[in-house]
């Protein structure tokens, strides 16, 4: 299929070396290296990185593939392959085309604004409960108590009033589940391969499954009437009036234990560091807090007043988004709005983290100004020059509930406590399966009166 009106253009890039290509200069730097690469050669740049692989940096092209033209451009396969589904469950983030269309139609009410925000009294008691623990001057790992705060509330979500009785065992299987995945996606040797994290992780899946399956079982036997998520899951139903089998809803549980609280804890930290290196916007965004809070807990009903802190967020996932890159691959040959031609076969790489950097779309892009975000400026800017959460039919589920949640947390945090960043450290990101603080970033809390 051809589209746009531009003349043909052949993609340029670095050269590469015989035989790996791009891969070492891709391995030593990813965020750097195609950083690098897009402020040199623009639009779209041609790469090897194992296949021929493009990373584009124009917005009508990036919308092309997520919205204009989807159905040539598959998720990788090592995703949707038979391993791929092993590792993360026949769920909405593996299935594709039709089938993916349909559980997603079936899904999608689950997530409705409206839906999710029945949640807010998990997330914020969940919120209240950590900060009680907090105590004037006391240091933590930002990064490590966000996660922890994530995977509660995920759990609880999920579970409900369950989650209470298996929270530490579920905790910690799901630690172990991620810390596999990472394995088996940055670890050189094959994922058949015997090692002690393999053993642990079908120990840990073992134990999900087994909480799961209970709580899908004690949840039939009532009619699934409950309002935590997978009484709703339960609920769902296709076009022609069925609902999922056991499998199927155990799949998405899974889905949604894999996808519903990393990034939202790494959305948390990078915010709150930002937040501790401007004192200008900290001071702004404490305003916002005491004026439409004082000392209530947030509640979803104040969401609409919190514009400021929606900008803040809006902005430090410009700065760190955290599903930092993300890969399809083209099914036939195409031509894309910019002019490029994407041969078929080729790997597309979609990038949020160098579209949010590039000085085009974002003037001056390593200041952090939640001002980039008000209603105007975001009128002003390209579609596609901003996508932290995807696109067209695959666009993040979660979107809405990931919203809530950051700024429910962040604001309830603001309420009591300040974080200032401990000295003597260096904070860098590490792009694993998503965008990280690769030391984690110590903070020390202070109460505020
Ligand atoms: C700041 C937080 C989050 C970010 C930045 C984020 C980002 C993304 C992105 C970029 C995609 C699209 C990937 C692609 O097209 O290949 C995606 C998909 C998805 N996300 Fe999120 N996400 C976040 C939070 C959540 C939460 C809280 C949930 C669930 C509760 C969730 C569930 C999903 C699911 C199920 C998909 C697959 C959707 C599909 O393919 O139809 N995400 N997310």
């Amino acid at each position: 299929m051809s589209s746009g009106n531009k003349a043909e253009s052949t993609a340029r890039g670095p050269a590469g070396y015989p035989f790996v290509g791009h891969l070492p200069a891709f391995l030593y730097d990813q965020l750097g290296f195609l950083s690098r690469c897009a402020a040199e050669y623009g639009d779209v740049v041609k790469l090897t990185i194992g296949e021929p692989t493009y990373l584009l940096n124009n917005p009508e092209d990036v919308k092309h593939v997520l919205v204009v033209n989807p159905d040539n451009y598959g998720k990788s396969p090592r995703m949707t392959s038979v391993s791929g589904k092993r590792l993360s469950g026949s769920g909405l983030l593996t299935s594709v085309g039709a089938a993916h269309l349909k559980q997603r139609r079936m899904m999608q009410p689950v997530f409705y604004r409206k839906t999710v925000e029945s949640f807010s009294h998990t997330i914020t008691t969940g919120v209240a409960t950590m900060l009680d623990r907090w105590t004037d001057g006391m240091q933590i790992d930002l990064g490590r108590e966000m996660m922890g705060l994530a995977q509660k509330n995920i759990v609880k979500t999920l579970l409900g009033s369950d989650a209470d009785q298996e929270m530490p065992s579920l905790l910690e299987a799901i630690t172990v589940r991620r810390r596999y995945m990472e394995h088996v996606f940055f670890s050189p040797f094959p994922q058949w391969m015997p090692s002690r994290i393999g053993m642990a992780y079908r120990k840990a899946m073992r134990r999900i499954d087994g909480i799961v399956y209970r709580a899908i079982q004690s949840r039939r036997a009532r009619s699934a009437d409950g309002e935590d998520l997978l009484s709703r899951l339960l609920r769902a139903r296709y076009d022609d009036g069925t609902g999922m089998t056991d499998q199927q809803v155990r799949d998405e549980a899974v889905t949604l234990f894999i996808t519903g609280y990393e990034t939202i804890a790494e959305a948390l930290t990078w915010t709150s560091y930002l937040l501790s290196q401007h004192p200008e916007i900290e001071a702004a965004f404490l305003s916002e807090v005491d004026e439409v809070l004082g000392r209530r807990l947030p509640s979803v009903e104040d969401l609409p007043r919190l514009t400021y802190a929606g900008m803040v967020l809006a902005e430090s996932i410009r700065l760190y988004p955290p599903t930092w890159i993300f890969i399809r691959v083209a099914l036939e040959g195409d031509k894309l709005p910019s002019g490029a031609i994407i041969p078929a076969g080729a790997k597309i790489y979609l990038s949020p983290y160098v579209m949010h950097r590039t000085p085009r779309y974002f003037p001056d892009p390593e200041r952090f100004n939640p001002e980039r975000f008000t209603e105007t400026a975001k009128k002003e800017r390209a579609q596609f020059a901003y996508f932290p959460f995807g696109g067209g039919a695959r666009v993040c589920i979660g979107e809405h509930f990931a919203k809530m949640e950051a700024i429910l947390t962040l604001t309830a945090i603001a309420q009591r406590f300040r974080v200032s960043l401990v000295p003597g450290q260096a904070i860098v990101p590490d792009p694993k399966m998503t965008l990280r603080p690769k030391n984690g970033i110590k903070v020390q809390v202070h109460r505020r009166n």
